[in-house]
């Protein structure tokens, strides 16, 4: 049987996280009633959610736009699928398909997952961007001030998922990955973690506000220092905890405090506006010291990553969230992702509102 297109959910995550992932989508439908059913293949890098109709696949869609899943760096709601693109001439399935949708988009992006079979997918997909948008340009379907933007998903050379995504609500980047170049001078590629970090989970008016200059930070497991060069670059003063060597170049900034401590145990002398961790640690025992720090007041904001090589990794998560909220008293703002430059790993920010 086929199911209307409108019922689907494509996401996009990390190849060999689609487990993770399905169970997120399917945490959201059950708090919509459930009945639902993910369709995912270990590496794949996408999951397709079939909600039990379309309305709810909306109110899945709605609700991961406002909370942004961990696991799905884009998801996509469904206008129609195809299973045979003609080869030669792909549009003119695609065109008419999209025609019997009345919406008009600010953009169109036709994208493959970020897998190996996906990538094989990169040059036909750049080709058919470039002939789609001039396609929906002839029939007057681009409007710039259009909230809605239209996703070609290839899943194959000839099986199309073609969705829709509200731009107030969804990542701004194809497949949902800043493309970041590694910074000259950086001491190590992690470097580009927290850089992720800071874009993805902040607006840009909180990276205004809450990277000023001049304010102190914390790196816990700092060595060789890429995560302290970003706080470094935005002359935020930075007391780094390792027992390994810190970058000499970094160094000479004069904004960095290198201590060898152990980072599980050092306390501030003062509270401190930034906490970074990125130490390879339980992902409990990580939670744990951030929770300490955020509920003692210790820093204002904490940016840390929890490391996942155990099998339940999706149950492991759930419990350091929870873990978070019930230690720290107060309202947390807690924001977590899997960033494009996480492995087996997520990253989370924390705050006390
Ligand atoms: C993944 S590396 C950090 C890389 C760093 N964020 C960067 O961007 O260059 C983890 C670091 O944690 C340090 N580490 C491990 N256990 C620690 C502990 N208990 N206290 C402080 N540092 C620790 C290690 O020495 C290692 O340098």
């Amino acid at each position: 049987m086929s199911v209307d297109a409108r019922h689907r959910l494509l996401a996009w995550c990390r190849p060999g996280f689609e487990a993770e992932c399905a169970q997120e989508l399917s945490a959201l439908d059950t708090r919509f009633g459930g009945g639902g059913y993910a369709r995912a293949k270990p590496g794949e890098g996408f999951v397709e959610f079939v909600a039990l109709d379309s309305d709810l696949a909306g109110h899945i869609a709605e609700a991961a736009g406002a909370e942004r899943p961990i696991f799905a760096r884009q998801l996509m709601h469904g206008i129609g699928r195809i299973e045979e693109l003609p080869r030669k001439d792909r549009l003119s399935v695609l065109l008419p398909l999209i025609a019997s949708d009345e919406r008009r988009w600010c953009d169109a992006w036709v994208e493959s997952a970020d897998s190996d079979a996906g990538r094989e997918l990169s040059a036909l997909c750049r080709a058919l961007n470039g002939a789609l948008i001039a396609g929906l340009k002839r029939k007057h379907a681009i409007d710039r001030d259009a909230h809605w933007r239209l996703h070609v998903a290839l899943l194959s050379p000839s099986q199309a998922l073609v969705c829709a995504t509200d731009i107030r609500a969804s990542a701004p980047w194809p497949g949902g990955i800043p493309r970041l170049r590694f910074p000259r001078g950086a001491p190590s590629r992690s470097t580009l973690k927290l850089e992720e970090a800071l874009l993805v989970l902040l607006d840009e008016r909180e990276r205004e506000a809450w990277l000023q200059p001049g304010m102190r930070g914390v790196d816990l497991g700092a060595a060789p220092g890429g995560w302290t060069w970003q706080l470094v670059r935005r002359s935020i003063h930075v007391t780094a905890i390792d027992n390994g060597p810190m970058d000499a170049a970094l160094m000479e900034s004069g904004l960095v405090e290198h201590l060898r401590a152990d980072g599980f145990r050092y306390q501030p002398p003062k509270p401190v506006d930034w906490l970074v961790c990125d130490i390879v640690e339980q992902p409990r025992r990580v939670a744990a010291r951030m929770a300490e720090w955020l509920r003692q007041g210790w820093c204002r904001q904490a940016i840390f990553n929890l490391k996942l090589p155990m099998k339940k990794r999706y149950a492991e998560v759930q419990l350091c969230l929870d873990l978070l909220r019930d230690r720290v008293d107060g309202t947390l703002d807690l924001r977590a992702r899997q960033l494009y430059h996480d492995r087996e790993e997520i990253t989370v920010f924390a705050r006390r509102a």
